[in-house]
């Protein structure tokens, strides 16, 4: 298994690892536009789980930093940014959940995928070309076998983005979580090949 390498180009994306705090003005700002992007509540309607307030998210990324030096790395969480304008538009994620030890002994090797998207970057098909990106840079690279994606029920948005790389509906998770006072349905959804070469970004609307 080989490591991803970054930042890895989409037609009109950048995704590049958080920089670390030995680079304290780019580890600031990445800290100030997570810090945003988890601060609209229309971003988190569907989301069990962020890091909230100031001290967490600083934490969080001290955590996604530490983990990029990992000897068997694990967790691959991203910046996402608009090639275009440099701007940020979000993060992603692909997380290994099997143990090298169960692989070794013959279990599929596993990643769970995530991805947010700051609320005036959606609807331009952004996540689509991400996902679709994303796994088929990793895929080999990783020795997937399969990857996940945990969905809150309720969100077609993020539905149509996996349908679009390939997931498939494997189970819904009634009162999956409860988290923030409620319980959260949710639905797994998969992919278990190599997903094909991912399409050109959605007709005209590169921006
Ligand atoms: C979910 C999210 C990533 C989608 O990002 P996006 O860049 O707007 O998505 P895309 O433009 O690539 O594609 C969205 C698809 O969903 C469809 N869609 C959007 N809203 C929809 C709705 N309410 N009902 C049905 N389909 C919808 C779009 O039409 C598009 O499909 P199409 O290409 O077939 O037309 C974004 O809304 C987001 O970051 N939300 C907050 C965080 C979150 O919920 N993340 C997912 C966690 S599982």
């Amino acid at each position: 298994m080989s490591a991803l390498t970054f930042p890895l180009l989409t037609p009109r994306l950048r995704v590049r690892e958080f920089a670390a705090a030995s680079h304290p003005r780019l580890f600031a700002a990445d800290i100030a536009a997570l810090e945003a992007l988890y601060a609209d509540p229309r971003v988190t309607a569907r989301l069990p789980f962020w890091p909230r307030g100031h001290t967490a998210t600083v934490n969080h990324v001290r955590r996604v930093v530490a983990a990029q030096q990992a000897r068997s790395r694990r967790v691959y969480e991203l910046v996402v940014e608009v090639r275009r304008t440099g701007a940020f538009a979000g993060v992603c994620g692909l997380v290994l959940t099997t143990p090298e030890a169960a692989v070794k002994r013959g279990h599929a090797r596993t990643a769970e995928l995530g991805y947010v998207l700051a609320r005036r970057h959606w609807g331009y098909g952004y996540a689509q070309e991400l996902v679709q990106h994303l796994l088929n840079a990793a895929w080999a690279p990783l020795g997937l076998h399969s990857v996940q994606a945990m969905v809150a029920q309720d969100h077609p948005a993020s539905v149509a983005v996996l349908q679009s790389a390939g997931f498939v509906w494997e189970a819904g998770l009634p009162r999956f979580t409860r988290i923030r006072g409620r319980w959260w349905d949710c639905e797994l959804y998969s992919v278990a090949s190599a997903p094909p070469a991912p399409r050109s970004p959605r007709g005209g609307r590169l921006r």
